[in-house]
């Protein structure tokens, strides 16, 4: 009796699941076919903790005057993944739109139209970053092997994720940027992007560009860059989403052997 019982509770749990997954893909199509797609779209993609957020300000202070009157920074670049999510509408947005994304190219269609910038950044200070995500949310005594363990071999790994952007085999309108060339070198960084885009940079915005896209900047404005809405009150906010912004802690955080393990999986994927 009970395994009859066991047997059809799985049944029902296997079909609830095909069920709720497909009325997502059927949300995720309504939401896009009203969205739809513009030439001009500008995409920013990254594997999370990248630096997504710092070039999706840069990109707004280089297509806008660069005014920071909103809620959020989702009201003028929207993560569309995350909408569909949480059932937020598509959102009415002027030309060229800047939307944040975090999914392989696999998941893109060959067809897309826009452009991509594709934010590369060191995978050992990548874990390190999303470690502190991690703790932040909702795992306060996560421990940094633990969460490297999964790091590693979870399906959607940094490793994947690179392979398949730097592969570009939909051929994809592609700029790379190094998170680390954000910080070290701003400005020339900066004019590539302008001229990927083909904005042209005003010097006299310069200043404005410089200091609002540097860290103490957004960290002051916290509230508009957090991972949450912050009108929404019942959601855990992560107060730590402009944390540190230094390059180089994934070689205080790894041990030789952790290290060696992501050499060798880097090499494995990407070479
Ligand atoms: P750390 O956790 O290492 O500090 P994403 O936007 O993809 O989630 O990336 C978040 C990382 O970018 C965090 O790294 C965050 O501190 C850093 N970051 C955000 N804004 C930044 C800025 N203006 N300058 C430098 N780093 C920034």
């Amino acid at each position: 009796m009970l395994k009859m019982v066991t047997f059809f509770y799985n049944l029902c749990t296997r079909w609830a699941r095909r069920f709720a997954k497909a009325a997502f893909e059927l949300k995720t199509l309504k939401y896009h076919l009203e969205f739809g797609e513009r030439d001009d779209d500008i995409y920013i993609v990254t594997y999370p903790k990248s630096g997504t957020t710092l070039m999706q300000m840069m990109v707004y202070q280089l297509t806008t005057d660069g005014n920071i009157d909103f809620n959020h920074i989702y009201d003028v670049s929207p993560w569309t993944d995350n909408d569909v999510f949480r059932d937020i509408p598509p959102r009415d947005l002027p030309s060229p739109r800047i939307i944040k994304s975090h999914r392989p190219q696999k998941k893109f269609d060959k067809s897309t139209k826009g452009r991509f910038i594709v934010v590369v950044r060191d995978g050992m200070d990548v874990a390190v970053s999303q470690y502190y995500q991690a703790r932040n949310y909702n795992n306060p005594d996560l421990e940094f092997n633990t969460f490297l363990d999964d790091f590693f071999v979870k399906e959607d790994n940094w490793f994947g994720f690179s392979k398949g952007w730097f592969q570009n085999k939909k051929k994809m309108n592609i700029l790379y940027v190094r998170y680390e060339d954000i910080l070290h070198d701003f400005e020339s960084t900066l004019f590539k992007v302008a001229a990927f885009l083909q904005v042209e940079v005003n010097q006299a915005d310069l200043p404005r560009i410089t200091e609002r896209c540097s860290f103490d900047f957004m960290k002051q404005h916290e509230d508009k860059f957090g991972d949450e809405d912050p009108n929404k009150e019942s959601r855990k906010k992560y107060d730590q989403f402009i944390r540190k912004g230094k390059t180089g802690e994934g070689k205080v955080y790894f041990n030789q052997e952790q290290e060696e393990t992501f050499v060798k999986l880097t090499k494995e994927y990407l070479h």
